[in-house]
Formats: C-alpha cells, structure tokens, sequence
C-alpha cells in the first residue's frame, strides 16, 4: 500500500477547515476518462474547439449535445471509487469541509459528498440555450449517439429554444457565486488537499494558490508531477484511489 509521512497525516487530523479541490484525476480510476492524460485523454482524442465552445454549439447543436449525452451515459455506467468515498470520509470528520471540483460528473455526490461546489458545471444540469430555464433530465439512461451520430437537443419546455449541457465551455465566465465561494473557502482553509488535476485551466488552478497564499498547508495528490508542485507543502505521488483511503487511515486509524 501507499506509505503516508506521519506529519501529512497529522496535518490531515489538525485540520479544522480544510477544502478538497479535485479535477479528472479523482475518476479516473472508476473508468471516466480525463482530459490531457496521453493517449487516453479526451482532447487527445476529440477536438475542444468543435465539442466544448459555445461556437461549436452555434454550429452543430446536435453533435455538442450528442458528445455530452455521450460523456453522461459513460458516468452513468460507472460508479464512484475509493478516492471519492475517502474524500465523503474527510468531511464526515472535519468540522468544516468543502469540496471544490472542476469535474462535471456526479461521483462526488454518489459517495456522498452533500454539496460539491461543481466550477465547470455538471453533465446533470442542462439548461435552455436561450432563457436559461432549467430542464429536467430525461429519466433513464442519457440517449447515446451511436457511432457518433448526431442527438439533436430537446426544446425548452418553456421557450422551445434547444436545451444546451449544464456545463463551462471554454472563454465561457464560470458560474460567479459558486467560483466566489470557492475563493472564500480557499482563502479561510487551513488545509487544501488538490487532487487529480493538472493545474492548468485558470480561473480554477488559482484556488490551491489562493489557499497557499492565505497560509493554509497544501497537500497534492497526483501520481504526475504539474505546476503545483511547487505549490504544494507535501507531494503524494500515486492514484487518488489509493492514497487518499490510506492518508485517511493514516489520520484516523
Ligand atoms: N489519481 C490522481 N490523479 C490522476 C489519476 C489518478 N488515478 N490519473 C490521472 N491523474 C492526474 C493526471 O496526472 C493529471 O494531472 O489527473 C490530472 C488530470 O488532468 P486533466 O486531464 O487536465 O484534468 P483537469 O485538471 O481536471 O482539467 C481541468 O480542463 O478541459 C478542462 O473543463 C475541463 O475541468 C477540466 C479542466
Ligand atoms: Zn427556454
């Protein structure tokens, strides 16, 4: 198993307010693929530019729409893992706790976790393209596009304009009071855990800084090395489904 120093444990078990930030990395191992990872990575595989800007919607509604039913009936496949389940554990302990994801899938809220702060949105929360009314999801598995074809979006129910995915494309601004209350549980921490993500999509890679500059500890779990490194106090090289039950058994065994 994964060896966790006594010290990062028992900055673990100190901690009264501490904010877990997580990115692709915590799901990878329940089978959700992540962004930038070689090979595997959806932008090594799908094109960014056509599937997740609001351009690309403008172009071809039904390929977007299509590509997220895709993303979404792939979560709703699988199930949350141990990192997830660890991350539910951490803030059954911790007097105040916030989780901070980039993710867009509900495995954080499957383990457990009440209230994710979710900074790019999530695959759950379509809404209309026009008058942003929120839509209810279809009940049942999301409508696959076979071999990539096209799933024209359904109508608003209230303006008939095409739903689009409850998510942040990129140059679209981040859902304003959900980032604010990311800084604010940053900036009060006294301990950030950032795990599984590659720090390199701003304004999201600045809440670990945030947290390093209000003075709180800052713990990375990544078996890769990203430019948070420097950041971080202590560096758990290996994957989120290992290490963080074993730093939560360290801290509360
Ligand atoms: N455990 C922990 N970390 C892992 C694991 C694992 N099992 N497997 C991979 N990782 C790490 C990789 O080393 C990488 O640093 O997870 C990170 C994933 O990085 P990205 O694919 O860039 O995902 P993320 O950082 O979440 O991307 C941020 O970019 O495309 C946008 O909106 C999208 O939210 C996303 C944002
Ligand atoms: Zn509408």
């Amino acid at each position: 198993g994964v060896l966790v120093p006594s010290e990062t444990a028992t900055l673990l078990r100190q901690a009264e307010r501490v904010v877990i930030f997580t990115g692709a990395g915590i799901s990878a191992e329940s089978g959700v693929p992540t962004f930038r990872d070689a090979l595997t990575g959806l932008w090594e595989r799908f094109d960014a530019a056509a599937l997740a800007t609001p351009e690309a919607f403008q172009d071809d509604p039904a390929l977007v729409w299509g590509w997220y039913e895709w993303r979404r009936s792939a979560v709703q496949r699988v199930r949350p893992n141990a990192g997830h389940e660890a991350v539910a554990a951490i803030e059954a302990r911790v007097p105040s706790s916030v989780v901070v994801t980039q993710n867009v899938d509900d495995l954080h809220e499957r383990a457990g976790s009440p209230a994710p702060l979710h900074l790019h949105g999530s695959l759950f929360a379509p809404r209309c393209s026009a008058c942003a009314h929120p839509a209810p999801l279809p009940d049942g598995p999301a409508e696959e596009p076979a071999d990539g074809r096209r799933v024209p979006p359904p109508g608003c129910a209230r303006c008939s304009a095409p739903l689009r995915p409850g998510v942040v494309w990129f140059g679209e601004a981040l859902p304003e009071a959900v980032f604010e209350s990311a800084v604010e549980a940053a900036s009060s921490c006294d301990l950030l855990l950032t795990v599984g993500t590659s720090g390199l999509v701003y304004p999201a890679a600045e809440i670990p800084r945030v947290a390093a500059r209000f003075g709180a500890a800052v713990i990375q779990v990544n078996p890769q090395e990203t430019p948070l490194d420097p950041v971080a106090d202590v560096n758990l090289r290996g994957p989120a489904a290992q290490v963080l039950p074993a730093l939560v058994e360290a801290a509360w065994r």
